[in-house]
């Protein structure tokens, strides 16, 4: 299972391309985007669109969940879904999927609001859940066999021996890596993209590969 999160996509098509041909040369079985495929100061349906398309070249079974940029753009998520439905995969709001070999049963949240009930686990299917804000984890009301989250962009800037100095909502302590917590193991990846600053400093974009 391969985890990107946080694109942020806003034009650099060589990157997000260099991106899809590394996740394909992993040959994943499942990817998982938690969040923000676009967020900008001034959001376009262009970096949708380009976005989509894309990954749309991803030759495996994509699933995702929204993040706060991608509501704050006020775009429609009917594209995202059609173009993750066309992967094999799916756009999951506050809904769940079961991928095709039946191993994995992918729960996702829309983030949309605290109140939203989570969908309950499958049983004997290892259980996926995807969000994208890291504290979450502390309202989930299961145990999960993992659960991945963006969001934090693992602070973009981390000091040696001190961390990120700046943080967004929604992280509290989950601000980077694998995280041991009540409701299973919680993955908070770095993301590939930035916001709102173009600076990354000892937190590098990441593709997360995971074998089950
Ligand atoms: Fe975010």
């Amino acid at each position: 299972l391969v985890h990107i999160t946080d694109i942020h996509h806003r034009g650099d098509r060589t990157y997000l391309q260099k991106v899809v041909a590394r996740i394909n040369s992993l040959r994943p079985d499942s990817v998982c985007i938690t969040g923000d495929l676009i967020g900008d100061m001034v959001d376009k349906q262009e970096h949708l669109d380009e976005v989509l398309s894309i990954l749309s070249g991803i030759r495996s079974p994509v699933y995702g969940v929204p993040g706060n940029h991608d509501y704050w753009s006020k775009l429609s998520f009917d594209p995202i879904a059609e173009c993750l439905a066309a992967t094999g995969g799916a756009w999951l709001m506050d809904s769940t999927a079961l991928t095709k070999d039946g191993f994995l049963h992918i729960i996702g949240l829309s983030g949309r609001t605290t109140s939203a009930p989570v969908p309950p686990r499958m049983k004997g299917k290892i259980n996926v859940l995807l969000m994208h804000y890291p504290a979450w984890v502390k309202r989930l009301p299961d145990r999960y066999d993992l659960v991945l989250a963006g969001h934090s962009h693992g602070g973009q800037i981390r000091l040696p021996l001190y961390g990120a100095p700046v943080l967004p909502f929604s992280v509290d302590e989950y601000d980077l890596g694998l995280f041991h917590t009540p409701a299973g193991p919680l993955y908070v990846n770095p993301g590939l993209g930035w916001f709102p600053v173009a600076a990354r400093f000892n937190c590098r974009p990441e593709i997360t590969l995971f074998e089950m």
